[in-house]
């Protein structure tokens, strides 16, 4: 791999993936070489999918695009980053409440490694409203969430 490549790393939980989380990679996708989105598979929630389908829906909804790439990941995100050569952790912003996290979780990174870059952006207003959680809240309750995810 050239080592001239832009690569960024996308970390989440994508319990499941949201048309939010496509509309951030593509956005990705076309400010770096290649995306790779990172599956978290440890973490405090409890997810309603398996790491595996998670991992599923990813390829699934990316077919066909080889600038997106997709993982699991368990640990320092950093260290993954490193990994796989980014020089770039990707998030996505919706509204101001996600910020206060966001901000936290940029600059710690930085002080884990000031080698790796965090960059932000607001997917199109249609879903910046979306979350994983509300997507799941909704179908538990027999509503429909077409449209909301791939
Ligand atoms: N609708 C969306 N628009 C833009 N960014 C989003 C959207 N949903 C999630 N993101 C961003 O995607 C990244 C991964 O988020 P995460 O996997 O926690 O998704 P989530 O939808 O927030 O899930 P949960 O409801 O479980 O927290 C975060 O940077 C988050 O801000
Ligand atoms: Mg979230």
């Amino acid at each position: 791999m050239a080592t001239s490549q832009r690569i960024a790393v996308y970390p989440g939980s994508f319990d499941p993936l949201t048309n939010g989380h496509v509309d951030i990679i593509r956005r990705g996708a076309r400010l770096f070489d290649r995306i790779v989105v990172a599956i978290l598979v440890n973490e405090q929630k409890t997810p309603m999918f398996t790491t595996e389908d998670r991992v599923a829906m990813v390829r699934e909804a990316f077919a066909g695009e080889p600038s997106v790439g997709v993982e699991m990941f368990d640990g320092l995100l950093v260290e993954f980053a490193a990994r796989h050569g980014a020089g770039a952790i990707v998030r996505g912003l919706r509204a101001v409440s996600d910020f206060e996290y966001e901000f936290q979780m940029a600059l710690m990174n930085r002080r884990l490694d000031a080698r790796v870059e965090t960059v932000f952006m607001m997917p199109a207003a249609e879903y910046s409203y979306i979350s994983s959680r509300l997507v799941k809240e909704v179908v538990m309750v027999g509503g429909s969430v077409t449209g909301l995810v791939p």
